[in-house]
């Protein structure tokens, strides 16, 4: 098949620059992405890099890469293996903030999961390993730079995905104001379940003092919200994937971190920006700590779903109760509110109904009280997955299934299924 020059093919969206310090590997890129010279760029027609092709240059640094980017326009950087190193992408992320028309292609030697974390951080789009061949690469030159234009010329205005751009999946927050009443058991089940159902879920520990979703997961905190802060916004979702923690085949954790971050931690708005850019991933779960902290307001107020957890216990409900008072949540005419009673059955607990009652919430879900549950978290295995026919498995699994149905439209189809009418406390999917 001819070569033919791309601005005959396509017209030019955007160019590429190639960024390489060694000389070899420079000109296999260099070969690889069809550029000619420091001249236009050709490609076979099989292989179709859209591009500006005019334009498209080979650079050996990134003070080179600075130089071109100088005239403002929309460009994919393919930044090189001989720029992998931590000085490397603190010389790219210097250049991502300043240069919102840049978006960056990564080559990297191999795709360790630090590597691919610290090239996130820099504001790599995407990251293709050396040995994956041309077609990968050309893909993501492809992908990348069709994003870039697409988000056309208010590239900077946007720093944080906006609630409702890049929505699939619905938020869930799973909230216990009093500490211990099983808010992390009950997410971590739900996310689970959700996940096996077939619709994918992600499962985020908010609780970034001392979250336990990963020990009852049996997973390793390699990674949490810390390192996705300040990076949602420049990576791809293929990207932020490659940065959880995968548990089975649908379920995607981001546990909380090992030490608590401290007073610079992650504002309010981060944390929702970071669980909103999960969501084209799946249904977003979220564990928030217990209380009422900025954090947990913000993320509450941008949930499509509130799942409130208490056990049978003064306390539990006198908390939960005075927890919806401080976040202004008028719970029992929010759709989106569902109350969780965890631990039913327990001795000389409160009947359902008395807390329904006190906190003006019907259609309570009840998690038995079941040492199914101990014998699943000491073992790092979701109840539901590790005794689902047990009493507490089961009614996990039934919770699930109720968030993984499509929303019902219309008010004879919310009967037939046997669905709630808006405002009466029960799910609002
Ligand atoms: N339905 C249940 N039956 C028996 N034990 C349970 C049940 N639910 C939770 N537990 C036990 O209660 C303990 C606390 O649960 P969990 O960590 O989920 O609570 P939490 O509200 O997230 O606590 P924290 O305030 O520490 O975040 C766990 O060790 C778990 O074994
Ligand atoms: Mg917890």
């Amino acid at each position: 098949m001819a070569l033919l020059p791309v601005s005959d093919v396509v017209d030019p969206p955007f160019r590429v620059v190639v960024v390489e310090a060694d000389a070899r590997r420079r000109e296999d890129l260099r070969a690889c992405l069809g550029i000619d010279g420091n001249a236009d760029r050709t490609v076979g027609v099989p292989v179709g890099v859209p591009g500006d092709g005019p334009g498209d240059v080979v650079v050996d640094s990134m003070a080179g890469l600075e130089r071109a980017l100088g005239d403002g326009r929309a460009t994919v950087a393919v930044v090189g293996p001989g720029h992998v190193s931590a000085f490397g992408f603190e010389q790219l992320h210097r250049l991502v903030v300043v240069h919102p028309n840049l978006a960056p292609v990564v080559v990297a030697p191999d795709l360790s999961t630090d590597l691919l974390q610290q090239a996130v951080r820099a504001g790599a789009r995407d990251v293709v390993a050396a040995a994956a061949g041309p077609h990968a690469l050309l893909d993501a030159v492809d992908r990348v730079g069709a994003d870039l234009v697409a988000r056309g010329p208010d590239r900077r205005q946007r720093p944080w995905p906006e609630p409702g751009t890049l929505r699939r999946g619905r938020l869930i927050v799973v909230h216990g104001p009093k500490g211990g009443v099983g808010t992390t058991t009950v997410a971590v089940n739900l996310a689970s379940a959700l996940a096996a159902s077939g619709s994918g879920a992600v499962l985020v520990d908010a609780d970034l003092a001392g979250g336990d979703v990963a020990l009852l997961l049996g997973v390793t905190p390699e990674r949490s919200a810390l390192d996705l802060v300040g990076s949602v916004h420049y990576a791809e979702p293929d990207l932020l994937r490659s940065l959880l923690v995968p548990v089975g085949e649908r379920l995607l954790v981001l546990p909380a971190p090992l030490e608590p971050p401290g007073p610079d931690g992650p504002t309010a708005e981060e944390m929702v920006a970071v669980a909103t850019a999960l969501r084209p991933l799946g249904n977003v779960v979220v564990d928030l700590p217990a209380g009422n902290d900025e954090v947990s307001r913000a993320l509450v107020e941008e949930a499509d779903a509130i799942v409130l957890v208490t056990t049978l216990d003064v306390p539990g409900v006198k908390h939960l109760h005075r927890g919806l008072q401080r976040l202004g949540l008028p719970a029992e005419r929010d759709p989106r509110c569902h109350l969780v009673v965890n631990r039913a059955g327990a001795r000389g607990g409160l009947a359902v109904r008395e807390v329904e009652r006190v906190l003006d919430l019907r259609g309570a879900h009840s998690v038995p009280d079941d040492p199914a549950v101990t014998r699943a978290v000491n073992a790092g295995v979701p109840v539901v997955r590790s005794a689902p026919r047990a009493p507490a498995g089961r009614a996990l699994a039934r919770l699930a299934a109720a968030y993984a149905e499509p929303r019902p439209r219309g008010r004879r189809r919310r009967r037939a299924a046997g669905m709630p009418e808006p405002g009466s406390g029960r799910p609002g999917w």
